[in-house]
């Protein structure tokens, strides 16, 4: 089990208004999983997703990655954590502009003291598979929208993560970007059983996990299993997107 999400709750509170954003959640991802998340807006995905990224702390509940419990860890092991563990693949893509595309990509491996030689093989190798091998030494706002994503991509495989964690990755590029990205992704989840949970509105996006977890009122509704064709199970994503009241 790469992921296990159980009992999770979580509350903000602002001012006099509480919201239980995610209300007793539970499920699990196994090694190797694509999972996407939909539901409609305000239903706690992103907080979903920031409660496991480690980046929000939750108010009931055990959350454990790769065997080991994230809540109650202090600041400075959470960074620890975060950098050898989690990736992180975001819409606005945070990537330095100082840096070039490859120090982008090479940051985590820098910051963990890797050998140099053994971090230009590694980023080669990958950036290979996501074409993006000739932009290497350009800035980030030297490239195009869909090839910062696919370094965003790059930046968060390159440690070897146990997850990747992705929202609305695809939320600023076209259609044909997006579908470019999403089989990036695909390929990487499918070559290298790398474990991916993403967050999108878009159920053409979805349709390419291997399961669709539907949230409402930051419960889990309802999903969705792809072993059916894939234009089955894009419609099934819709008919459930439209029972929810999504956008779709
Ligand atoms: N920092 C915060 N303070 C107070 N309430 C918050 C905060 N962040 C989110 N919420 C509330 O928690 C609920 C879940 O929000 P969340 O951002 O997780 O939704 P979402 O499913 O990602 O929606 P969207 O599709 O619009 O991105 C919403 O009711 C939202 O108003
Ligand atoms: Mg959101």
């Amino acid at each position: 089990m790469v992921l296990s999400v159980e009992g999770v709750t979580k509350i903000y509170n602002s001012g006099k208004v509480k919201t239980r954003a995610l209300n007793n959640i539970s499920f699990t991802v196994k090694e190797g999983e694509f999972v996407a998340i939909m539901g409609p807006s305000g239903s706690g995905k992103t907080t979903l997703l920031n409660v496991i990224a480690t980046i929000d702390r939750i108010d009931e509940g055990i959350i454990k990655i790769a065997r080991t419990n994230i809540c109650g860890m202090s600041q400075k092991k959470l960074a620890e954590f975060r950098r050898k563990n989690l990736g992180f693949i975001f819409q606005e893509f945070n990537l330095l502009e100082i840096l070039t595309v490859r120090e982008n990509i090479a940051v985590a491996l820098t910051i963990n003291r890797e050998n140099p030689l053994i971090i230009n093989e590694r980023i080669n190798k990958l950036c290979q598979k996501l074409d993006i091998l000739d932009i290497l030494d350009k800035y980030p706002t030297e490239i195009s929208g869909g090839q910062r994503q696919r370094v965003a991509c790059a930046r968060a495989m390159i440690t070897l993560p146990s997850i990747i964690l992705a929202d609305e990755p695809t939320g600023s590029l076209d259609s044909n970007m997006a579908s470019v990205f999403m089989d990036t992704l695909q390929k990487i989840n499918n070559e290298d059983n790398t474990t991916i949970l993403m967050v999108t509105h878009d159920p053409f996006c979805a349709s390419y996990a291997k399961r669709v977890m539907f949230l409402k009122d930051g419960k889990l509704f309802d999903e969705i299993i792809n072993n059916t064709n894939s234009s089955k199970f894009l419609n099934n994503i819709m008919k459930t997107m439209k029972f929810l009241g999504g956008e779709c």
